[in-house]
């Protein structure tokens, strides 16, 4: 079967189309066909540290969606012939997070990922994907939009009457934005584009800010606030935003720890947490149970993944450069 795999010793580039032997499912497992896989800044991260021992050689990509091809003896819940999606985490099947499961996330160091033609997994790390959705579709929802889900209404409670910040227009930035259009929450976005506000408007958003022209744009929340701020902040930039987020949270808020996009190991200084009662939830993706819950939420409210732009398999690498370009809006994802 045709995959890509990282290839730490093949210089820039550092992915690799390769040819894999087509895995059996064994007992309590099951055989996808993918049909679409899709990319997330974490893919970024992955590639460029190709050469570390654990990922040389790996198949990348957590998120992809496909057909049941096969399974295994003792597979009782799946069929050949179902849509189904990968769970990020392969062994957080549901109740809370343990840092057992941390070795089991999709394409990473430790386990191959969705960019292959077959993939074989337990029974319990698949969920059905939603009738409206298409495969592209699906394939972008195992990271970014379980862990907007995760953050803002499993732990964030998020409702009608709350105010959500959301940094940039990617993946996770999307969802979260359209979880809160979909609950009738007022929805901030800031964004390095005019162009880019405009298509977050146009998806529900009412306050936008450009934070290369307003770079101090948390005094810009406040403003557009009347003094209140966002009692939920989607903090996806890291040491570059947290402060600012800190200053963006309502009374009683909470800030949604999740992004390194400007880097690790924010130093934020918490005084105002304090003072102003908030929480900082930190979230690392979701369970197969959050993301059933989630599919239930896209399929009550009819929500479409945004999707930016769709790559046949052998332009798998312009995907990748694509992302890192930063010019995306929404999801990228590679067709198989
Ligand atoms: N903890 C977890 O479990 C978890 C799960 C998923 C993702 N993440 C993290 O969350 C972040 C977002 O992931 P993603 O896949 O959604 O990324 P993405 O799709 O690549 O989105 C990147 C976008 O973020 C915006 N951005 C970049 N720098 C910014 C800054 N300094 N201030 C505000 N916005 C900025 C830009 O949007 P504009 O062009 O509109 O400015 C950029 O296009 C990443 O750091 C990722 O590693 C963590």
């Amino acid at each position: 079967m045709k995959a890509y795999h990282l290839n730490g010793h093949a210089g820039a580039g550092r992915l690799m189309r390769t040819d894999l032997i087509k895995p059996e499912p064994a007992g309590g497992e099951v055989r996808i066909r993918v049909e679409a896989a899709s990319l997330n800044y974490r893919d970024l991260l992955i590639l460029d540290r190709a050469g570390d021992g654990g990922f040389d050689g790996r198949v990348p990509l957590s998120d992809g969606a496909g057909i049941v091809d096969a399974v295994g003896s003792d597979v009782v819940q799946w069929r050949p012939g179902d849509r189904v999606a990968a769970s990020f985490f392969r062994d957080w099947i549901s109740g809370p997070f343990k840092a057992s499961y941390v070795p089991s996330a999709l394409g990473g160091n430790t386990m191959d990922g969705m960019l292959a033609e077959y993939v074989v997994l337990p029974a319990t790390a698949l969920v059905s994907v939603p009738e409206h959705l298409s495969a592209v579709e699906a394939a972008t929802l195992p990271c970014a939009a379980v862990t907007a889900w995760h953050g803002l209404i499993t732990r964030g409670g998020m409702g009608k009457a709350d105010t959500l910040l959301v940094q940039g227009t990617g993946g996770v930035a999307l969802f979260g934005l359209q979880f809160a259009a979909a609950l009738g929450a007022r929805a901030i976005v800031i964004s390095s584009s005019d162009d880019k506000l405009a298509r977050a408007r146009a998806m529900g958003a009412s306050i936008l800010i450009n934070y290369r022209d307003t770079p101090d744009w948390d005094a810009a929340v406040m403003k557009a606030t009347d003094g209140q701020g966002a009692t939920h902040v989607l903090e996806l930039g890291g040491p570059g935003t947290y402060d600012r987020s800190l200053r963006s949270v309502a009374s009683g808020g909470k800030i949604v720890q999740i992004g390194v996009l400007t880097g690790f190991g924010p130093k934020p200084d918490l005084a105002r947490l304090q003072w102003e009662n908030a929480d900082i939830i930190g979230v690392t993706v979701g369970s197969a149970e959050h993301f059933t819950a989630m599919n239930r939420f896209l399929t009550e409210h009819s929500i479409h993944p945004i999707v930016d732009r769709v790559y046949d398999f052998d332009e798998a690498p312009e995907a990748f450069a694509h992302l890192r370009s930063g010019s995306h809006f929404g999801k990228i994802v590679v067709t198989l």
